[in-house]
């Protein structure tokens, strides 16, 4: 390819390559398969949630977005994990890969592992391979076994039907057999547990007769309704002012303890981090930089990348839209060179650095970087 320009020739072999590899990967999706297929066993016992060196791109006429390029982290059962980088980093292409939300055929798992430990109605506890399962079996885990919240909630409600129409469909879709009565008084339930004053009038309210605050606790709700073992949460109070953003968080942890789950917290705040999380893993342009205990991270972050984004951390009350000030910006995602991807913005960058992408190492037995500053010798 000649500087950003691409000619007829190239775009035409680009989509000839593209429509091969999707149609390969639609066909996967859509198989049909027994179960065992996709059983597998988790690494670590006490892990909920393995991501083993996941890649999903995005198939484009420009050519393949690496968006999630080799990103392995766990989430142990009863913890909550912070993943947290600059916008574009594959935040939400990793969640939404967990969740198989990927918009086919453009988006596509590639490869790696996705090892969920699911348990069935019965308590029978089996782990399963979510990359691997064909999209006719996703509803095993998705909206029960795993929740996902989202950044804005007016998104994901319905805007024609209120607020009861919307929670007691959750308790239908569970359990079929339930009687309008028996649905209500769930959803009116849910709602109070989330902290809703007035339950009965929010049942009855549509969406946009809610606040922004009102309608995530709504969105909690719903995600609840359904026991999940594992929530992921999206940038959930983003779109929310400080003091909802408190009580929306307090309400999260307090959820996990109750389902005795664990929470995937995405966010671009690292007061968020501190203030939740029990690990943090650091991504940068579709990979994982750094992951290591709260502690680690805040206390001894490793990566140049890290340590700037300590020095550019806001306090929990600032405006979060100014986070992130690292001058320079990141290589195109098309285009990712052999070398680490942090070069160009690095003040610490050595000769080393022009040559391979660093490899993770390992620092404690929770702490690992992918630096050359680490390098062993
Ligand atoms: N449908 C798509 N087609 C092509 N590229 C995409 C698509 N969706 C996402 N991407 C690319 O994938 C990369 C990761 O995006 P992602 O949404 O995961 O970022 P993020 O870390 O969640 O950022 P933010 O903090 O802004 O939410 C970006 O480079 C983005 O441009
Ligand atoms: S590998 Fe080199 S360029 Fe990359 S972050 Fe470390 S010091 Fe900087
Ligand atoms: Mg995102």
């Amino acid at each position: 390819m000649s500087n950003n320009y691409l000619s007829g020739k190239e775009i035409r072999a680009i989509a000839k390559e593209n429509k091969k590899v999707m149609k390969r990967l639609e066909a996967q999706k859509y198989r049909k398969c027994d179960e065992s297929e996709y059983i597998t066993e988790m690494k670590e016992s006490s892990n909920i949630l393995e991501i083993d060196e996941l890649h999903t791109y995005f198939f484009t006429e420009q050519g393949v977005v690496k968006a999630v390029n080799g990103v392995s982290f766990d989430v142990p059962q009863n913890k909550t994990v912070g993943v947290v980088g600059e916008s574009g980093c594959g935040k939400s292409v990793t969640s939404m890969s967990v969740m198989r939300l990927l918009q086919g055929p453009t988006g596509q798992i590639y490869s790696g592992e996705i090892r969920f430990k699911s348990k069935d109605k019965d308590g029978t506890e089996k782990v399963f391979d979510i990359a691997k399962m064909p999209m006719a079996d996703i509803h095993k885990i998705r909206g029960n076994q795993i929740a996902m919240i989202f950044q804005e909630p007016m998104t994901s409600l319905n805007p024609v039907f209120t607020i009861g129409q919307q929670l007691d469909e959750v308790t239908f879709i569970h359990n079929p057999e339930a009687s309008k009565e028996d649905a209500k008084a769930k959803s009116i339930e849910m709602l109070n547990l989330v902290g809703i004053a007035m339950p009965e009038r929010v049942y009855n309210a549509f969406p946009h007769e809610l606040s922004g605050g009102m309608r995530q606790r709504v969105m909690i709700s719903m995600a609840l309704a359904s026991n999940p073992r594992l929530i992921i949460a999206d940038e959930p109070t983003t779109a929310l002012d400080v003091t909802i953003q408190a009580q929306i968080l307090d309400l999260l942890r307090d959820l996990k303890t109750k389902i005795d789950g664990s929470i995937m917290l995405i966010t671009h705040d690292l007061g968020i981090i501190a203030e939740m999380a029990d690990y943090v893993i650091v991504m940068y342009a579709g990979r994982v930089i750094e992951k290591g205990t709260v502690d680690e991270i805040f206390h001894n972050p490793l990566h140049p990348y890290t340590i700037g984004l300590q020095k550019s951390k806001p306090t929990l009350n600032s405006d979060s839209e100014t986070l992130f000030n690292i001058p320079g910006n990141v290589p195109n995602p098309i285009n990712m060179p052999a070398y680490c991807y942090f070069k160009e913005r690095c003040s610490k960058c050595t000769k080393k650095c022009s040559g391979e992408y660093p490899e993770m190492i390992q620092v404690s037995p929770t702490h690992f970087v992918a630096c050359h500053l680490y390098d062993e010798e």
